[in-house]
């Protein structure tokens, strides 16, 4: 009877780390009022922990020319925000998985210029269409949150994609 019960619990507690583990981010959520308001304003405002400390700093010092955008803060939120980010970067928070695999995706000396075009985003992406990825309600993969409906809780996985004029993601 008491290894009955045993076995039960083992059962019943595996089945909750399972949906547990489904629901967890990917990558830790954003957790800053001034970083959502001024990186935040033309797209989601991606997580920190996508890119590393290298990467974040390259694109803070260009903030006047970002994608063909004028993003330059003040300096005092140039500061609190370059902190922010470093603070937050993948290789600190490799305790996450996607932190994780886009650090390790990258060559030791490589600075990449945005996500999207991280080895590690490369690779997960080239299965899709390049139609349904350059469409109007997507535009590029720079825009996560077209497909990926819980991108700003830092949740990546496959049962929260769902590609416009496509569906949801079955591999
Ligand atoms: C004035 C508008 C604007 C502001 C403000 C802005 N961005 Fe952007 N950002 C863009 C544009 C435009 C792109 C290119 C993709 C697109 O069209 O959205 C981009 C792209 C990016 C990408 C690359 C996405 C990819 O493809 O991987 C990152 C990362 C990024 N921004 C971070 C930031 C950060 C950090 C801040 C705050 C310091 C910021 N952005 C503020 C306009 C802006
Ligand atoms: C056109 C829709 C689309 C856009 C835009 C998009 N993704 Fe994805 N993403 C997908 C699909 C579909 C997959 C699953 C690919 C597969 O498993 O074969 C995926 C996979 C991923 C994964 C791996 C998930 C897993 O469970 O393995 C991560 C992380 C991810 N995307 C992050 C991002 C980020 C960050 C952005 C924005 C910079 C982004 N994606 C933009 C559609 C998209």
């Amino acid at each position: 009877m008491k290894n009955l019960i045993l076995i039960i619990t083992i059962f019943v507690s595996s089945l909750f780390a399972e949906s547990f583990s489904n629901n967890k981010a990917d990558v830790a959520p954003v957790n800053n009022q001034l970083y959502i308001k001024e990186c935040g304003s033309c797209h989601f405002p991606y997580q920190p922990g996508l890119l590393p400390a290298k990467a974040w700093n390259k694109m803070m010092v260009n903030l006047d020319n970002h994608f063909n955008s004028d993003a330059s803060l003040n300096e005092a939120n140039l500061q609190t925000l370059t902190k922010y980010l470093n603070d937050n970067s993948a290789e600190k928070n490799m305790q996450y998985k996607r932190s994780n695999r886009i650090v390790s995706s990258l060559g030791k000396n490589e600075i990449p210029d945005s996500i999207s075009t991280t080895p590690y985003m490369i690779k997960k992406h080239k299965d899709i269409k390049k139609d349904l990825i350059t469409q109007n309600e997507v535009k590029g993969l720079f825009n996560c949150m077209a497909c990926h409906k819980t991108a700003d809780k830092g949740i990546y996985g496959e049962r929260d994609i769902n590609i416009p004029n496509f569906g949801r993601w079955k591999n």
